[in-house]
């Protein structure tokens, strides 16, 4: 008991951080770890419940919405709206933002984006999924906050974390100054500290890529792949190749071990699949707040230009060096280059 801190007691702790704070970050950074703790309770009853399978509408990108997505959705928002400190929330499962001022105090001056449920794919294979999220202080200083109140650059964050359901519930934040880690403890229903401080290593030897798109990436990232193959002792090649399909568990892993994980442009997906507001900027936030590099193949996440909420931006992010690496062969076979004719395997 002695050495136990809970997420609230160490929120809280915290708070001096931030001088003139009246706290509202604090209790919305609470409300959160709430509402994470609601969502871990359905996730882990996912295989007994009648809450799997597709709950028969799509979200705006015309994927199909499991009914985890939407419930934590809902968990999220709701617990926002009565937290009352966040005046708006943008949702990869909402098209249009949500305001929350018209029902929370007037003060409230934070603004939410999320993704409540991260890995869907995986919801019904019992393998770790998540949720991110992303906080911004508002701009606008009169009249009701709008979209461009969300459409800030992934710099301007004050917070940002992540939930990973996994073998064990993890909830992992930063608000500038360091990452440190919770491990939720069942028994008594507190996210603990687990991982204070938490640094990625510099070089790493895991690779995380969706390489059965091999054929659709730019030539920079084909080589990089092969360069990771490679048999090569200085550098501990090859690397090993680690992919679950849900972003948070990746990065989570290789946040711990080091390594790297890429979600290029591809002929199909010309701008990449992972979406800036509330995926790529938050988790660029924690990995360069643990000593990692997050960039678009070129450029930093973090100082892209936002100009739509469910904006796709390509991403390279974790240990630094690996990253950097991986950067270099994008510019010397050109950021945006493919091969011409793809082979076609006939049958
Ligand atoms: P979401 O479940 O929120 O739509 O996100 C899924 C994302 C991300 O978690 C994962 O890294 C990526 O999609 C996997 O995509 P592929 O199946 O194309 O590899
Ligand atoms: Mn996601
Ligand atoms: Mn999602």
């Amino acid at each position: 008991m002695s050495n136990l801190k809970t997420l609230g007691q160490f929120i809280i702790e915290k708070q001096s951080d931030f001088p003139y704070s009246k706290g509202e970050l604090s209790r919305l950074l609470r409300d959160i770890g709430i509402a994470a703790k609601i969502v871990n309770r359905e996730v882990n009853k996912a295989g007994l419940m009648d809450i799997l399978g597709e709950s028969g509408s799509t979200n705006i990108q015309g994927e199909t919405q499991q009914k985890l997505d939407v419930y934590a959705n809902e968990q999220f928002i709701s617990a926002l709206r009565s937290g009352g400190e966040c005046c708006l929330v943008a949702s990869e499962e909402n098209e249009d933002i949500i305001r929350l001022e018209e029902e929370v105090s007037k003060d409230a001056n934070y603004i939410v984006a999320i993704d409540p449920l991260d890995g869907s794919s995986n919801i019904d294979v019992n393998v770790a999924i998540g949720t991110i999220f992303s906080i911004y202080r508002r701009k606008s200083t009169t009249g009701l906050a709008t979209l461009k109140d969300v459409l800030q650059k992934g710099v301007e964050q004050v917070a940002a974390g992540y939930v990973i359901y996994g073998s064990s519930t993890m909830l992992v934040y930063t608000t500038g100054k360091g990452v440190n880690g919770f491990t939720l403890d069942p028994s008594i229903g507190e996210f603990c500290l687990s991982h204070p401080n938490m640094k990625i290593p510099q070089d790493g030897v895991i690779y995380s890529i969706n390489e059965g798109n091999y054929v659709h990436f730019p030539k920079g990232v084909k080589q990089y792949i092969k360069y990771c193959q490679v048999e090569d002792k200085a550098t501990n090649r090859p690397y090993a190749s680690r992919y679950i399909g849900s972003m948070v568990a990746d990065l989570h892993r290789n946040l711990i071990k080091g390594g790297v994980f890429i979600y290029p442009v591809t002929f199909s997906a010309p701008n990449g699949k992972l979406r800036l507001v509330y995926e790529c900027n938050p988790m660029a936030f924690i990995i360069e707040q643990a000593g990692g590099r997050a960039t678009d193949g070129s450029r930093r996440i973090l100082d892209l230009e936002v100009t739509e909420l469910h904006q796709r931006s390509p991403i390279f992010i974790g240990s630094a060096n690996m990253v950097k690496r991986a950067e270099e062969f994008l510019a010397t076979a050109g950021n945006l280059t493919f091969h011409d004719a793809e082979p076609v395997l006939t049958a």
